[in-house]
Parts: structure tokens; sequence; C-alpha cells
């Protein structure tokens, strides 16, 4: 979800930089102000109670708000994304935010605060008393607008500051001019708020081979995890020692090693469409994990495939691939095969059920020769990924 938030004084442009985002992307538009506005008009008992409120240039209370974008957002949860304007104008209304959208699944891409002189805004917002008829633009009222922007809404900026979500465009020039400005926000937000993918299966279902293919052939970082830890094995580090060890007893990697590794490899990621993650989350709580290091890349986990081999057919590949040069530690013995399969279907229950529920979870036959399987995912993934992905 690419989810946007425009902030800035009253006249800095929030509307104007609205309306022609919306013509590039296809977000649900939502500007308090307007909400406010249009209860104004059908005189509704909120409706009643903000427009006291507006006429004097005061916020209205963080409760009333709340409730109408609690509104919007669930009837629209389907949405590519949201764009906000004028929206979080409290700390209290940013934290709400929040929560709301960790409901979606989702978290705020970035705020784009338009940056404008107060002259300028002045100059801009009488010249809009003369075309619309905006009952709070009089000149005592904007100041007391700008009075409630500086004690209560300049307070929002710390808070996404210090998330990293904070950019601030100079907003002075030609609207288009400005926009240009925003557009390369944007872009560059885009593309870390990328596709990713989490390929999951029982121990020799292919997922390795499957990911690689599709990874080079769509541009996706492939993050296996499996390969890490035999990486550190080859170099012969200290968490490789420990790693062999682990293996050769049938136990399996903390998380925290884990996470670690795959941390490290996040940050290698250059110029990819997203990454593809093999064998990893393996836990609820890998699940989690991967989840937060997402979000603190502005992005998510779109897709989560279960390449789907019956149990005696992973039996057989990986106790034929034993024989071979390309054995792995953890398949030198049927006991060590056993184990795997075990833990997997142990742990696999819990993230299967929570993807599931998140309707991220497509099943995809594993059966059939390497090409015929590459084939049949490359279908599926394609076809997923386009519904997952924004227009742009
Ligand atoms: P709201 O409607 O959001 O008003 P605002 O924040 O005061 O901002 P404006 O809509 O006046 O300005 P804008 O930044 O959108 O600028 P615009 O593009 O129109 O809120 C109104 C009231 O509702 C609030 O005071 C509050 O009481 C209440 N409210 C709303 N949300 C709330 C919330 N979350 N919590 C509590 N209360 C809430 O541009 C201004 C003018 O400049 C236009 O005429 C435009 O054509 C022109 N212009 C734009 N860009 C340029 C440019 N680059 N160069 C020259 N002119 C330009
Ligand atoms: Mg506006």
């Amino acid at each position: 979800m690419l989810n946007i938030a425009f902030f800035g004084p009253p006249g800095s442009g929030k509307g104007t930089q609205s309306k022609l985002l919306l013509e590039k992307y296809e977000l649900e538009y939502i500007s308090t102000g307007e909400i406010l506005r249009d209860e104004i008009s059908r005189q509704t008992s909120l409706g009643i109670t903000a427009k006291a409120l507006i006429e004097k240039g005061q916020l209205v209370p963080d409760e009333l708000v709340v409730q109408l974008l609690e509104d919007k957002l669930t009837v629209n949860s389907d949405a590519n994304g949201f764009l906000f304007d004028g929206f979080p104008r409290t700390l209290v209304q940013a934290y709400i935010l929040e929560g709301l959208l960790l409901k979606l699944n989702a978290s705020l891409s970035c705020m784009i605060s338009l940056d404008v002189h107060q002259d300028e805004l002045i100059r801009r917002l009488l010249e809009r008393a003369f075309i619309q008829n905006r009952s709070d633009d009089v000149e005592h009222i904007i100041l007391e607008r700008f009075k409630e922007y500086e004690t209560k809404t300049l307070a929002v900026v710390e808070f996404y500051k210090s998330r990293g979500m904070y950019v601030s465009v100079h907003g002075t020039g030609t609207a288009k001019e400005v926009f240009e400005r925003v557009e390369n926000v944007i872009d560059s937000v885009v593309k870390v708020s990328s596709q990713n993918v989490v390929l999951i299966g029982r121990p020799g279902s292919g997922k390795g081979t499957q990911g690689e293919i599709f990874a080079q052939k769509h541009n996706f970082h492939y993050i296996s995890t499996g390969e890490l830890l035999l990486n550190e094995i080859a170099k012969g580090t200290d968490t490789g020692k420990d790693v062999k060890r682990l293996y050769e007893n049938g136990i399996s990697v903390e998380d925290e090693t884990i996470i670690k590794m795959v941390e490290m490899e996040m940050s290698q990621a250059h110029g990819n469409r997203g990454f593809i993650f093999k064998g990893f989350p393996r836990t609820l709580i890998q699940t989690y994990i991967l989840e937060g290091m997402l979000r603190r890349m502005n992005t998510s986990i779109s897709l989560v495939v279960y390449l789907d081999v019956p149990m005696l057919e992973c039996f057989k590949r990986l106790s034929r691939r034993s024989q071979t040069h390309d054995a792995r530690p953890y398949d030198k013995t049927t006991d060590l095969i056993i184990g795997r399969m075990e833990e997997f279907e142990t742990k696999i229950n819990a993230v299967v059920k929570y993807f599931k529920k998140q309707n991220k979870l497509v099943r995809v036959n594993g059966i059939g020769t390497t090409d015929e399987v590459a084939a049949r995912l490359d279908e599926i993934l394609v076809r997923s990924l386009k519904k997952t992905r924004r227009r742009d």
C-alpha cells in the first residue's frame, strides 16, 4: 500500500497537490477538511459542532475527526493506498493513524510537508477567498488557523521525523513546479515500497531452485537463510562453526543469528523490485520480525507462496540429493531429514494460517520438472503480484 500524507500550514497547497497526485496514482483521498465541510453542508450534528470551531479557526476535537477517518479507512480497506490531506494534525491523530493502518497491515509510506513562507500563505488564502467561498478564509480566522497549526499541529513533525517518514518539500513556485518535487519524493518512496514474496514449502520441495529462477527473471533480490548459513560454514566463521554443530545434531539455528544475517543481506539490495525470502520466516515469531523489518523500510510482505509437494516425494528428492556432491550437512542421515520435516510440519501451520487470514497465501503445485514448475509458479506469481501492485 502506498500511503501518503500531505502536511503543511493553511494555504501551503495540500489540496492542490493532492489533486495532482490523484491524477497519477489511484489512491483513496481523505481530506478531513473536506469531509467536515460536507458534514457542515448536510447540517449533521457533527457538522454543527465543527462549524462553530472551524469559523473560529480552531481544530475540531480528535474524537470527532477520528470517527470520520475510521469509517473511511474501513470501507476502503482494499484500496491501493490512501492520500491524507490535512490529517494527522495532532500528535494524538498521528498515533491513531498508526494504529488504524496497522489494522490494515500497513503504515504511512511518507509524510510530505509543504514549506511556504507565511506572507505567501496569507496572500494565497485571501486570493482564494475571492474564488471559493470558504467561511474560514477571512484574515483574522486565517491568523487563528496559523496559531493552531503552530501550537498543536507542528508536534506531528517530530513524530514522523523520528520514524524516518518526514520529507519537507519547498512549496513555492507554480503548482506544477511543486508537484515535480513531490513526484521525486514519491518515486523514491515507491522504489523502496517494493513487492516482497515469501516462499515456503517442505524441505526438498524445490523452493530454492524455483526462488532463484523467479528472482533472476524478474529482478528480485533473493534471500535464502539456508544458503546464508551454508556460506558462514564455508567461510569457517565462528557463526559457521556453531551452525555446523547445530546442523549435525539436528538442532535449529537461533532466531537471533538468522535475523542478523537477513538484515545484513537486505541492506545489500540495490535497484531490485523487492525481495524473495526462501525458507524464512518459518515460525510465527520470525514472521512478526520480518514484518517489522520490512515496515521500517516502508514496505511489507505482498505475497506468500506455498510450494506444495507431498512429503514422500520430498523424502525421495532429499535422499537422492544426499548421494550427490550437492548434499547439504543436514541431508546426511535419514534421521536428520525426518527431524527437519517434523520441525517444518509443526511450526509452519501457524505461519500458513496467519497469511491465509490476510489473504496473502497462494498454493502452487510443485510436482513436475523444474521447467514445468517454474512456468506454473511464474504465471501464478506474476498474476497475483499484479493484483497487489498499485497503478503507476
Ligand atoms: P482544511 O480544509 O484542511 O484547511 P487548511 O489546513 O487550513 O488548509 P487549506 O485547505 O486552507 O489549504 P491547503 O494547504 O489545502 O492549500 P490549497 O491547495 O487549498 O481544514 C479546515 C478546517 O477543518 C481546519 O481549520 C480545522 O478546523 C478543521 N480540520 C480539518 N482537518 C482536521 C483534523 N485532522 N483535525 C482537527 N480539525 C481539522 O491552496 C491554497 C490556495 O493557494 C488555493 O487557492 C490554491 O489555488 C493556491 N495555490 C496552491 N498552490 C499554489 C502555488 N504553488 N502557487 C500559488 N498559489 C497556489
Ligand atoms: Mg485544503
